[in-house]
């Protein structure tokens, strides 16, 4: 059955070439669609909301922890297909009762947006937790959040709703992620930290035990923070200086 499925995805994908209207596609890729749906009856489709990096992202996590997406949904795709998997304009897609669905969009207020969206057409969030990402049994993750490799959740976290925590982050114990948030890869959030909505973590952020960042709050890439952040705050720190380019000599 999964080859078969393989299969059909590789027509899909092969159908369709870069450079064909998009427009025209839509009808011959939603029959396949339908096609894979009547084979596997028992399985409701799964889409992903976005079709670029961070959706790619969520395609290879998802493959890894067993779910394969029936299709990336965009509201302006650039092409026909990623990585095989067919790209559908978003408005207007005529969804199946009970659908499931993950938004792959980096930015916080935009994924939180598709997120209300996709629930209110009656779309089921479905948690994606990468394989090689070690998840604490003690701990929760909410629906629609994605967990990547190599990224490590102490006991007793609480990460909400449609956040995303990317490779290699680190969450200590006791620590709470509220819904919409961005943990960026190699982040290292302390123990007993709450996270707001919203908020975004950027690459290498490094946050003191017990400390509140408020909601919609953006750290840069690299923030030491000890102190909490208040809403709306964004947090860069002063001390990481732009590398000094010189050339070596030979
Ligand atoms: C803080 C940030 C928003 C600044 O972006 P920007 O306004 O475009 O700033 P620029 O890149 O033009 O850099 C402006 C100055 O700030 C410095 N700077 C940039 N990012 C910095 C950071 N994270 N920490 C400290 N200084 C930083 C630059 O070195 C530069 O200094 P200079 O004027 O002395 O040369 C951005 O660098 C950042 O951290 N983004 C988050 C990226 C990330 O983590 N993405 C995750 C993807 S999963």
């Amino acid at each position: 059955m999964f080859l078969q499925i393989a299969t059909e995805f590789a027509t899909i994908g092969s159908m369709f070439s870069l450079s064909q209207p998009i427009r025209l596609a839509v009808q011959d890729k939603l029959a396949a669609l339908r096609r894979l749906a009547k084979r596997n009856p028992m399985q409701k489709p799964f889409y992903i909301f976005g079709a670029g990096c961070q959706a790619r992202c969520i395609l290879n996590a998802a493959l890894e922890a067993g779910y394969r997406p029936s299709a990336f949904l965009d509201d302006h795709p650039q092409a026909s297909d990623l990585l095989g998997v067919p790209i559908f304009v978003a408005a207007g897609f005529p969804f199946e009762p009970g659908f499931r669905f993950v938004v792959g969009i980096g930015d916080c207020d935009r994924r939180r947006e598709k997120f209300d969206l996709l629930v209110s057409k009656g779309g089921e969030p479905m948690t994606i937790i990468h394989p090689d990402s070690s998840v604490s049994r003690f701990s929760r993750i909410g629906a629609g959040t994605v967990v990547f490799a190599y990224a490590l959740l102490d006991p007793c976290v609480r990460v909400d709703e449609n956040c995303i925590v990317n490779a290699g982050a680190m969450i200590g114990h006791d620590a709470i992620v509220e819904r919409d948030a961005h943990i960026s890869a190699g982040a290292r959030v302390g123990a007993g930290c709450h996270i707001g909505e919203a908020s975004f973590l950027g690459i290498g952020a490094i946050i003191n035990n017990g400390v509140t960042v408020g909601r919609s709050a953006f750290l840069a890439m690299g923030a030491l923070v000890s102190h909490d952040v208040p809403p709306h705050f964004k947090a860069v720190s002063p001390h990481r200086k732009e590398a000094i380019l010189t050339p070596i000599a030979g």
